[in-house]
């Protein structure tokens, strides 16, 4: 029964706001009549027709939870997507991951070549701060510089790049179990929280009155990335639109590496089930966050 509840609530909710973010970026990524154009359609390419969308429908979904004006949810909910996908167009490139494939189409350096993808990345690295200064976007500053401030900590040295930078250390060092917690929280937890977090700011919820909602996210984002290493060892490619078993080829320590395939996928439904428990304060109106988090250990893309 929840899982036909969960499964109609996300189906909704996803195509809703694959169409908005799409919209969005399609919009603001209007390829110039200029020698700008390749590093445009690069930058479309990457961002517009695919992606989960998860890190937009979890700011959303708080926003909502909240009565926040929708069209200002889904700008900011693209911004923090423009990170995430600038973060993917990097770490495909051959001196990271070295992919070419990323969400079924073949990856931006692959499409365009290394230079274009280099640019696209900090191009839209740009873009999310751009749309988050943006009075347009909201018109309190005071709000926006919280904005920016949440995402600019979440993506740098003490967020995802730092995170990049342990994972790289994870191909030739010995980690352990709380050095490689801490390094898939730098590395995909820290955007997902600030998914939530910003939707809590322009919901205007004070810092104080954030605990639950941190606590959720910081469980999600963990069990996110182990779903991640998960389906690299057990997903199909053509569903994942990647390649897979990256991690054990790169002999890079990870969840799985140090627990093994039973304890991993445990360990992600109990993250879960405790996510969902910080949630106990709410009623029916974050139904869909716990549909979220569940769907986040089930999915196999
Ligand atoms: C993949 O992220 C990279 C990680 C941080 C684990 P997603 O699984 O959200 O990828 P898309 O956005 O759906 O392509
Ligand atoms: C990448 O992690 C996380 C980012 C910050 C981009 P992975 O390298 O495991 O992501 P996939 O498996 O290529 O999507
Ligand atoms: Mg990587
Ligand atoms: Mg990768
Ligand atoms: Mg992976």
């Amino acid at each position: 029964m929840k899982v036909v509840e969960d499964t109609q609530i996300l189906q909704t909710a996803f195509a809703t706001i694959a169409g908005e973010v799409d919209g969005y970026f399609s919009k603001i990524l209007t390829v110039p009549d200029d020698p700008r154009a390749r590093l445009f359609e690069a930058m479309r390419h990457a961002s517009i027709g695919g992606g989960k969308r998860v890190r937009p429908l979890l700011l959303t979904a708080v926003a909502d939870m909240h009565g926040v004006d929708r069209e200002a949810a889904v700008r900011v909910a693209t911004a923090v997507e423009a990170i995430h996908v600038y973060s993917l167009i990097h770490d495909d490139l051959p001196c990271m991951d070295d992919d070419d494939l990323r969400r079924g189409k073949p990856t931006v350096h692959i499409a365009y070549n290394e230079e274009i993808a280099v640019l696209a990345g900090d191009s839209l690295h740009a873009l999310a701060f751009e749309i988050l200064a943006d009075p347009e976007t909201h018109g309190d500053a005071y709000v926006r510089s919280e904005l920016i401030a949440t995402l600019a900590q979440a993506s740098g040295p003490h967020g995802m790049a730092g995170g990049q930078m342990m994972d790289l250390e994870a191909e030739h060092s010995k980690f352990d179990l709380p050095t490689v917690t801490r390094l898939q929280q730098l590395k995909t937890g820290a955007l997902i929280a600030a998914a939530v977090e910003m939707g809590a700011i322009l919901a205007r919820i004070a810092p104080e009155g954030r605990t639950a909602l941190r606590a959720y996210a910081r469980d999600i984002g963990l069990a996110f990335q182990i779903a991640d290493d998960l389906l690299d060892v057990e997903g199909d490619e053509e569903l994942a639109g990647k390649h897979l078993h990256k991690d054990a080829d790169a002999g890079k320590e990870t969840f799985l590496s140090l627990m093994g395939v039973e304890k991993a996928r445990q360990q992600a439904h109990m993250l879960v089930e405790q996510s969902v428990g910080h949630l106990s304060g709410y009623g029916e109106e974050a139904e869909l966050l716990r549909a979220l988090a569940r769907y986040i250990v089930e999915r196999d893309r």
